[in-house]
């Protein structure tokens, strides 16, 4: 197995020349040791402006911000063509996603993929509900006849796309064929968390055509925003009624809104963090794959290694070099889960990573 050089490792810096050198790609703080790339968060936390206007949220969190919370729904649905009565802001989208398996599941089943985030199982297993859980195909998509097959009236499809742990993409045809085909009493629900770093076109558009169709989006991954707790559950009002029922339209914080708001509202954030963290992992992966290693296809912040042995073991070694990664998925015990740092963290990594396997 190829080791990594110090040379080779200067190499991904000299690769990256815009990094660490504008406002976007700075760490919210410097972090001291763990590396931490083990939840999928951004390494550069809050964009600059994002920051300045929650520190501007302090001062009016003595009121309800229930304003600033529908200038976010407006802004969004401008910026994405829908309309507001077809957005609702929840305190992160895993909340909205709880919600969702609760309103729309038990009887009824839950259908997933796997390996997928597994936030609608575990809420299902609260509620009792059954569970068909389909393996990804041998390119890493849902399998989406499949899932179709799985029970001829479930309450709730669950699709992440991309697909947290393995970042891979499920081709947009296949998508619009299962919501095309899922029964009309069955929700499906596309998890967008990590839209925002793919190629990959968003189902917002099929909204108006499918009133069984509920988008997910977050502040937490691109926009580096996850402990600040923004989500949007996207879809059409009545829908979204049911969703709103366990939530007794609750409102957000206001720094967290003004946050949100500000990120919306930078017209190059998507691109250059986009184009960061592509170059961050396709980078890494290039070394991995060169060194023998097989990796997931990904286009999110998140990618899978093949490490040929139970995955827990190297989880454990990599944390004693204080590298955090993971988590491993019970359906694929050889893989690990790695999210994307930034230029030094990935340093880190792959130095631990080619010492680990030897
Ligand atoms: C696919 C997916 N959906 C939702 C979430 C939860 O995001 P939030 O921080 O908005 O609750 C995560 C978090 O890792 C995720 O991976």
């Amino acid at each position: 197995m190829e080791g990594l050089s110090r040379r080779r490792l200067v190499g991904l810096g000299a690769a990256l020349p815009l990094l660490g050198q504008v406002s976007w790609a700075l760490p919210a703080r410097a972090e001291p040791s763990p590396v931490r790339l083990n939840y999928n968060e951004s390494p550069w936390g809050p964009s600059v402006a994002a920051q300045a206007a929650m520190q501007e949220g302090i001062a009016g969190c003595g009121r309800y911000p229930y304003p600033l919370q529908y200038e976010l729904i407006e802004v969004f649905a401008r910026q994405n063509g829908v309309s507001e009565d077809q957005v609702q802001v929840f305190c992160g989208s895993k909340l909205a996603l709880q919600y969702a398996v609760h309103a729309f599941t038990g009887p009824p089943s839950l259908v997933v993929a796997e390996p997928s985030y597994e936030a609608p199982v575990d809420a299902a297993q609260v509620r009792g509900t059954r569970v068909h859980a389909i393996p990804l195909d041998a390119r890493h998509a849902h399998d989406v006849d499949a899932m179709l097959a799985a029970d001829a009236a479930p309450g709730m499809l669950y699709l992440c796309n991309p697909n947290n742990p393995t970042g891979t993409l499920t081709p947009a045809a296949a998508l619009e064929r299962l919501i095309a085909k899922a029964p009309s009493d069955t929700v499906v629900v596309v998890d967008e968390a990590y839209i925002h770093f793919s190629d990959a076109p968003s189902c917002l558009p099929l909204i108006a055509r499918h009133p069984n169709l509920l988008v997910l989006r977050t502040f937490s991954k691109l926009y580096g925003m996850a402990g600040a707790r923004v989500g949007l559950a996207i879809g059409q009002p009545a829908l979204l009624e049911r969703l709103e029922a366990f939530d007794g339209y609750n409102v957000g914080a206001e720094p967290s809104l003004r946050g949100a708001l500000a990120s919306l509202q930078d017209g190059l954030l998507v691109a250059q963090r986009k184009r960061d963290n592509q170059r961050l992992r396709d980078a890494t992966l290039a070394r991995l794959r060169q060194a023998g290693w097989r990796c997931t296809a990904s286009q999110a912040n998140c990618f899978m290694v093949d490490v040929r042995r139970p995955a827990e073991g190297v989880v454990e070694a990599l944390a004693k070099a204080q590298v955090l990664v993971g988590r491993v998925w019970p359906s694929w015990p050889s893989w690990l889960r790695v999210s994307v740092g930034d230029v030094a963290q990935m340093q880190r990594f792959e130095e631990a990573f080619f010492q680990v396997m030897g």
